[in-house]
């Protein structure tokens, strides 16, 4: 049985630093390098950020968050440093912060992680610059703002993988999909925090990982990123899963969220809804874990959830003519197929979410 897991071979996925000359920067891993290269990207460019989110090479829907929020304090920097506006008016600035938070949040649509964590800074600068705080004043709250927001969410993760961990049996073999793991998060990670906590408790024997069509965030991610931890992992097709679950080698399948509506409905990474109805049919327990900031109460159920539909290229890289292209990029899970949401504050009944 797995020990405790190698969390230091992993690394943080993104973080707003202080670079040498005092300004912010946003340091974070360039995901669509992995499993080749581990590389980290910097910028001071809230735009950049943008791209980042859009491109994949951040993803993951609490890193998206970070993303989101960092991208705000960014243009909070640049607005400080900028001469012409550093004394302008805080009617103008609010109404230029509205302009940019609406920009960063429409980045993608289906992780409600995302506008969740610009919403956060637009408070925030919101708050400062209504009362009275200068335009290097809000840039220097929205620093701290997003150092809080990305403490914040490895102390989530944590707290995720403590209450899912008590869910699985000892010598358990987990199915997951996509990547929910550190690398989706800023750190430790919600369904991979759950097989993190599981191992170094000793209940983990394997991890099945769906290889994650069209983009492979199971293949590239998940399995670098267990393997880096120590944890055993086997790669498999995403029309495996109903034969290794035929066979009895699943005995739980743990995924994460980017959204969930209060009903207990669920979007993540297109496929999850196939593994659930496979779940219900072989009797295997189907876990999603997520944080709180995930649930979207302004939601009654699941078909409300924006689903963001991506480039058929990463479907067909090489079109056929003739050939259209469907590639919506999450579905969604019905609460009836849900054993357990956990998020931070425990494992709740899908029907239950505080
Ligand atoms: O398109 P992606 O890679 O951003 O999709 C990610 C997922 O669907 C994850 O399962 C979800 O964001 C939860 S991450 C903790």
């Amino acid at each position: 049985m797995t020990s405790a897991p190698r969390l230091e071979n992993l690394p943080r996925t993104i973080e707003l630093v202080r670079a040498a000359d005092g300004k912010a920067e946003l340091v974070y891993v360039d995901q669509r390098l992995l499993p080749g290269e581990l590389a980290y990207a910097r910028t001071r460019d809230w735009r950049a950020v943008v791209d980042a989110v859009r491109s994949l090479a951040v993803r993951g829907a609490p890193a998206i968050g970070a993303a989101g929020a960092a991208a705000v304090a960014l243009w909070a920097q640049e607005r400080a440093e900028s001469r012409a506006f550093a004394d302008a008016d805080a009617s103008s600035y609010l109404s230029e912060l509205e302009h940019v938070c609406a920009q960063v949040a429409s980045a993608r649509p289906t992780a409600v992680n995302l506008s969740w964590g610009v919403a956060r800074m637009r408070r925030a600068a919101r708050g400062r610059v209504l009362a009275g705080g200068g335009a290097e004043e809000a840039a220097a709250a929205l620093f701290d703002a997003v150092k809080a927001l990305e403490a914040d969410d490895e102390a989530a993760n944590r707290a995720i993988g403590a209450h899912g961990a008590a869910l699985l049996p000892k010598g358990a073999r987990i199915l997951t999909h996509c990547n929910a793991g550190s690398l989706a998060t800023v750190f430790f990670g919600t369904a991979l925090g759950i097989v993190y906590a599981a191992a170094a408790r000793g209940k983990v024997a394997r991890v099945y990982a769906d290889e994650t069509r069209p983009v492979g965030q199971g293949a590239r991610l998940t399995c670098w990123e267990l393997a880096r931890a120590g944890i055993p992992v086997t790669l498999i097709c995403d029309n495996m899963a109903a034969s290794l679950m035929a066979k009895g080698e699943v005995d739980a399948v743990v995924v994460g969220a980017d959204r969930i509506a209060a009903n207990g409905d669920v979007a993540n990474k297109i496929g999850t809804y196939g593994l659930a109805v496979l779940a219900r049919r072989h009797g295997v327990p189907f876990y999603v874990a997520a944080p709180a900031s995930t649930v979207d109460k302004a939601l009654s159920e699941g078909s409300q959830i924006p689903i963001e539909e991506r480039d058929p290229a990463e479907v067909l890289p090489h079109p056929i003519a003739g050939v259209e292209v469907w590639n919506p990029s999450f579905d969604v899970t019905p609460a009836a197929l849900i054993a357990r949401i956990v998020t931070e504050d425990g494992a709740f009944a899908p029907g239950d979410l505080p």
